[in-house]
């Protein structure tokens, strides 16, 4: 197959970026997206140019390395898969596609494709720690949790952290990552005795890093490679109004 590439390219974080056009040939069907950018990169350096920067590591779906607009969509058309997941065979010869980094103020772009993801991070942190006593490690069964909490706790954990909720949020709110991670420590008899402290601290979090509100649009839900339900939203919601009344009385 042959792809024509629009490809962002923005040499550093204050430069002016543009888009330039790329071709990739012999591009086989059973090659990843990115094995297809490696081959584009390698016919640029070979030819003395800066190859496209984008990021990945595990290229398994797991780290949430990675991550781009695929004309317009994030991580690209096949729902629930991260861009290092999509295959080539989901494009036909001649298809015109545009990348582009995600758009978000709190997601700064370094270089080309990649941003600065490091809110994220902050917003974790802020979640702080969980307490656990002293002594000897537990036995793994001498906390009792509820299969269907433990189940709702494993789903929010799944989040990977890749930003494609933001990209996709015409108010760059991060709230879907926010609450995913709310509702896996406030689901877990674990995540009780800070349970009030995280997510107050985690929800300012958010907006001091300077992503928007949710105002229901659902778009997040529909690009999250891990399909993430917003239902965890209203969980966090519900987590910090509950946690505001506490710490009035
Ligand atoms: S909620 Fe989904 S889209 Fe957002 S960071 Fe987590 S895995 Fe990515
Ligand atoms: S490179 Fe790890 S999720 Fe895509």
């Amino acid at each position: 197959m042959r792809i024509l590439l629009k490809v962002w390219r923005q040499a550093s974080p204050t430069a002016r970026g543009e888009f330039r056009d790329y071709v990739a040939d012999d591009v086989s069907p059973d090659m990843s997206f990115l094995e297809m950018l490696d081959v584009v990169n390698e016919g640029l350096i070979a030819k003395g140019d800066d190859p496209i920067a984008f990021d990945s590591d595990c290229r398994e779906g797991i780290c949430g390395t990675c991550g781009f607009l695929v004309s317009g969509i994030p991580h690209g058309p096949d729902p629930g898969t991260t861009v290092c997941q999509l295959h080539m065979r989901r494009f036909s010869d001649g298809d015109r596609v545009t990348l582009e980094p995600w758009r978000a103020k709190a997601f700064p772009v370094l270089k080309d494709l990649v941003v600065d993801r490091s809110a994220f991070d902050r917003i974790i942190q802020a979640g702080g720690y969980t307490s656990v006593n002293v002594g000897g490690a537990p036995d793994g069964n001498a906390i009792l949790v509820p299969k269907t909490a433990s189940d709702k706790a494993m789903d929010s954990a799944a989040c990977i952290g890749c930003g494609a909720c933001v990209a996709a949020c015409k108010n760059a709110s991060a709230v879907l990552f926010t609450s995913a991670k709310v509702s896996h420590l406030a689901l877990l008899p674990q995540g009780q005795p800070e349970r009030s402290a995280r997510v107050i601290a985690m929800v300012h979090r958010h907006d001091a890093e300077g992503f928007g509100s949710c105002s229901n649009e659902g778009e997040c839900e529909a690009v999250c490679p891990k399909e993430i339900p917003i239902t965890n939203i209203a969980r966090m919601n519900r987590e910090y109004l509950r946690a505001m009344l506490l710490a009035r009385d």
